[in-house]
């Protein structure tokens, strides 16, 4: 069985502690704190109307195919890269909108950030892992500047590019940080100036830095990343892996996709939902998301949230078929 799991509340407005982005070490500490939960079974006396509304608003995440690709290639780069001194290799994780690339992110982040911990119980002031997300048009030091506000780096408007980084070298050696991610990297559009000078201050960072760094974007073989004389240094040094949405072709396939909806129709906590139905419906489920995750669980949190809103508490293939999903999965659903 796949591990299903569910997360406790962090950063619930509600409750009154603010939301914490991940791209700040204060937010990734939170995610990474926030425990994973045993949901109680539905009708448990402790599910109030609210709690199960976010429990299913919120949901699960489950192993992904992609994941455990991801996963064990990073894990070969950590043990290539460990005796490095210069050059690293990184990994590159591209693929279509919504497919997982940042939950797949934000999982192997957490997994190594508690490995960490267990390794150096002691040491408490460390930052195994940083998160960044590429800003829109960035320039360099727009991009070294979110380095510096996940670290909690003042940075002063007369500091200039090379200062910020400097900080940001240091304290990222200070806080013994192995792994970057830095996601969304298909926004540098290395065609114009300040793109270009973008994709080479990573390079830059990625050399004075003594950690392993994971890109993820949307296609970004296709991209001008990769391309020209600066992308061939990039191409020259990354591994690429491929997040698709899920196929349905070979029995295989099938077979996949068939547990991935078993396990998700595992984690649904309503009443009157006999498991086994959504299975059932697993070739429609893949012709309606066309086999992207994002999609899935947008229609089975959907439906979820409609059968506790009108108290039927079962999903059924009506249900599913009422619901209208995003853009992408409705025009790729049409039959050509
Ligand atoms: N492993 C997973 N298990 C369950 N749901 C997932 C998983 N990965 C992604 N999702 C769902 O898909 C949505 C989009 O995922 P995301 O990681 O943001 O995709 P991307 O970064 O590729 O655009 C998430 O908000 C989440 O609802
Ligand atoms: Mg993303």
């Amino acid at each position: 069985m796949a591990s299903v799991t569910a997360f406790a509340d962090f950063g619930d407005e509600e409750d009154g502690t603010a939301f914490q982005p991940i791209t700040t070490w204060q937010g990734w500490k939170a995610f990474a704190d926030t425990p994973r939960l045993e949901a109680p079974a539905a009708g448990d006396a402790a599910w109030t109307a609210q709690a199960l509304e976010d429990y299913h608003s919120r949901f699960v995440v489950l192993t992904t195919p992609s994941m455990k690709k991801v996963s064990l290639q990073l894990r070969r780069l950590l043990v290539l890269n460990r005796r490095q001194q210069g050059a690293r290799r990184g990994l590159i994780v591209s693929g279509p909108p919504t497919t997982g690339k940042t939950t797949t992110l934000m999982e192997l982040g957490r997994i190594f950030e508690h490995t960490d911990r267990r390794r150096h119980p002691r040491l408490k002031d460390r930052l195994p892992v940083a998160f960044v997300s590429v800003p829109p048009s960035a320039t360099p030091k727009m991009l070294v500047s979110e380095f510096a506000r996940f670290l909690g780096i003042p940075v002063h408007t007369r500091m200039n590019q090379a200062q910020i980084t400097d900080a940001v070298c240091h304290v990222l050696a200070e806080k013994a940080t192995q792994l970057v991610f830095v996601d969304d990297v298909h926004l540098l559009n290395t065609r114009t100036r300040a793109g270009a000078e973008t994709a080479d201050q990573m390079k830059h960072l990625g050399e004075r830095v003594a950690a392993t760094f994971v890109y993820a974007g949307v296609d970004v073989e296709h991209s001008p990343l990769l391309t020209g004389p600066r992308g061939a240094q990039i191409a020259g040094r990354f591994t690429l892996v491929r997040n698709t949405a899920l196929p349905y072709g070979t029995t295989e396939q099938r077979q996949v996709w068939h547990e991935l909806v078993g396990d998700m129709e595992e984690a649904l906590r309503l009443r009157h939902h006999r498991n086994g139905v959504l299975e059932q419906h697993a070739a429609y489920l893949h012709r309606r998301t066309g086999g992207v995750i994002g999609s899935l669980s947008h229609l089975i949190r959907t439906a979820a949230l409609i059968s506790l809103e009108d108290g039927s508490e079962k999903i059924t293939k009506k249900l599913l078929a009422d619901i209208q999903l995003d853009i992408r999965a409705e025009q790729q659903e049409r039959p050509r």
